[in-house]
């Protein structure tokens, strides 16, 4: 029997196309990003269209758009439904913007972390990050200076966490809390879904500025500027106070553990007696089985310097920063609620 490093004259292919695949991947990735730039899935959305209209409307060359929509279309993201005339499929139609269920922000955003990804063998040498070697600055202080990424990164957050949202609410219990305080809330959308279904529950929706003033009008519309705060500022400085429980999802990730302690640390010191810390993240599990974080734990090391965890690293980092961790509660999604109280 060869080992399994020892390759044979192949007899079966399926190897070589899974591999394929998987070297080739980024091919699939830019022409759903450039797809989604050109806003094709919009000018879909009441019908299918010939690809010359098309490409009229995407100020682009008929010929060649017709080549990325006929690839695209042998993935199942477009259809070609009569000779040169596409149409949406249920995973095109997810690139429309704006539309429940849009991935279309999140795509775009894709551009930006590509760029760090390309550079990922810098990050394999010394763990540094490298979008701030690509961007000239690391990613939160480059999306401040720059309102147009940051409106895509923002709408990107809520794409992604509109998917699980529903999964949180019905996981946990948020009743049993006067005030939730929504650290790196974001544009506020999982805030929301948790104030919607809990009519009694106040909330403090917490971001740096300019997220914090986009967050103000996305709860006006939402008709729940009377039961949530707003506030601006700067979680490695301090956290609005007095919050009977403190929410952070997708915050702690996106930091090396110094950095999430001092973020758990003035969560710490500003909840009420008896407040509960509400961690929202995905617990790396053990074993090869396939697992979306796995891959954005990459990501994490290259854009923000931050780290998936497991099981036993939550632990530690809670206690670090004086939390005993009481319960990981599962979601239908990858998302668990990982609760914890002062020590
Ligand atoms: C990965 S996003 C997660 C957003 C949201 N919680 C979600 O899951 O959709 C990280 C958030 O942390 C915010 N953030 C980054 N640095 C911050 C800081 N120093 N103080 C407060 N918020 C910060 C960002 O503006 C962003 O909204």
């Amino acid at each position: 029997m060869p080992s399994p490093g020892q390759l044979q004259e192949p007899t079966d292919h399926s190897s070589a196309d899974a591999l394929l695949q998987m070297i080739t991947g980024f091919w699939t990735s830019q022409a759903v990003l450039v797809a989604a730039k050109l806003g094709i899935a919009d000018l879909l959305k009441d019908g299918p269209k010939p690809c010359a209209e098309l490409a009229r409307s995407a100020g682009v060359r008929p010929q060649a758009l017709y080549r990325l929509l006929r690839a695209l279309a042998s993935v199942g993201v477009f259809r070609e439904e009569e000779e040169g005339c596409f149409g949406l499929t249920p995973l095109g139609a997810r690139l429309q913007t704006g539309v429940p269920g849009s991935l279309r922000a999140f795509t775009l955003f894709q551009e930006y972390q590509y760029r760090a990804w390309e550079a990922v063998l810098h990050s394999l040498r010394t763990e540094e990050t490298t979008f701030d070697k690509v961007q000239g600055q690391p990613l939160f202080p480059y999306l401040a200076a720059h309102p147009a990424v940051a409106a895509v990164f923002n709408e990107g957050m809520t794409n992604l966490t509109a998917q699980v949202a529903a999964a949180v609410v019905a996981a946990y219990d948020f009743a049993q809390f006067g005030t939730l305080v929504d650290v790196g809330g974001g544009a506020g959308i999982l805030l929301t879904r948790i104030l919607k279904a809990n009519p009694a529950l106040r909330g403090v929706l917490f971001d740096v500025p300019h997220v914090a003033e986009n967050a103000k009008s996305r709860m006006a519309e939402a008709g729940l500027s009377d039961r949530c705060a707003i506030a601006a500022g700067d979680f490695f400085q301090a956290v609005p106070p007095r919050g009977d429980a403190y929410l952070l999802k997708w915050i702690i990730h996106d930091w090396d553990d110094e950095r999430a302690i001092t973020i758990l640390k003035h969560c710490h010191s500003a909840m009420t007696e008896r407040g509960k810390l509400l961690v929202i993240e995905a617990v790396l599990p053990p074993g090869n089985a396939p697992f979306f974080h796995k891959w954005l734990d990459l990501t994490m090391l290259v854009v923000t310097g931050g780290r998936e965890r497991t099981e036993g690293e939550y632990r530690a980092l809670y206690e670090a920063a004086g939390f005993r961790l009481t319960r990981i509660i599962p979601t239908a999604s990858e998302m668990s609620v990982i609760e914890g109280v002062r020590a």
